[in-house]
């Protein structure tokens, strides 16, 4: 069966034809061209496709489109470009957090739902919001340190 769902998408509105059974993630991905959010485990176990949904971090995966219809995503396409990163951009380009960068958008999209929550969280606090981010390359040392950074940077600047 078909929909239509209204989305607004990194400040767009996007209305769409979907069928009832489309992920967000292939939505977003296969219909809207947006490939920033990775299709990994496609099992909510990595996080590799993780956007903020209302400004929450949500497993685009394990959501069909039409869940999310009338909210407002943000994918790390609607973050910041190469002429002007985001703070947290920045901070993982600084501390060496990206490697292959598989892992990287859905980092950075959910610490930016996590210091919209908490603009000045501790360590374990970080650890604890990337519990469900995987990465295969950093060992996570520098991804927490950056984020860190990252709020200590906005926290000036706010
Ligand atoms: S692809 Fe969604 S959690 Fe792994
Ligand atoms: S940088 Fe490769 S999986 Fe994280």
């Amino acid at each position: 069966m078909r929909h239509s769902i209204t989305m607004e998408i990194n400040g767009f509105s996007e209305t769409k034809e979907v069928d009832s059974h489309r992920s967000l993630l292939d939505f977003l991905r296969d219909d809207l061209g947006l490939t920033g959010a990775k299709e990994g485990c496609n099992e909510g176990e990595c996080g590799a496709c993780v956007v903020l949904l209302d400004g929450k971090p949500v497993n685009s995966c394990m959501m069909l489109a039409v869940e999310a219809d009338g909210c407002e995503i943000k994918t790390i396409e609607g973050l910041g470009h190469k002429d002007k990163l985001h703070p947290i951009q920045r901070a993982f380009l600084k501390h060496s957090a990206v490697q292959c960068g598989f892992c990287t958008p859905g980092m950075i999209l959910c610490s930016l739902g996590l210091l919209a929550e908490n603009s000045d969280p501790t360590e374990e606090e970080v650890r604890i919001a990337l519990a469900g981010n995987l990465c295969r390359c950093t060992g996570y040392k520098q991804i927490v340190e950056a984020v860190l950074d990252a709020a200590a940077e906005m926290r000036e600047v706010s």
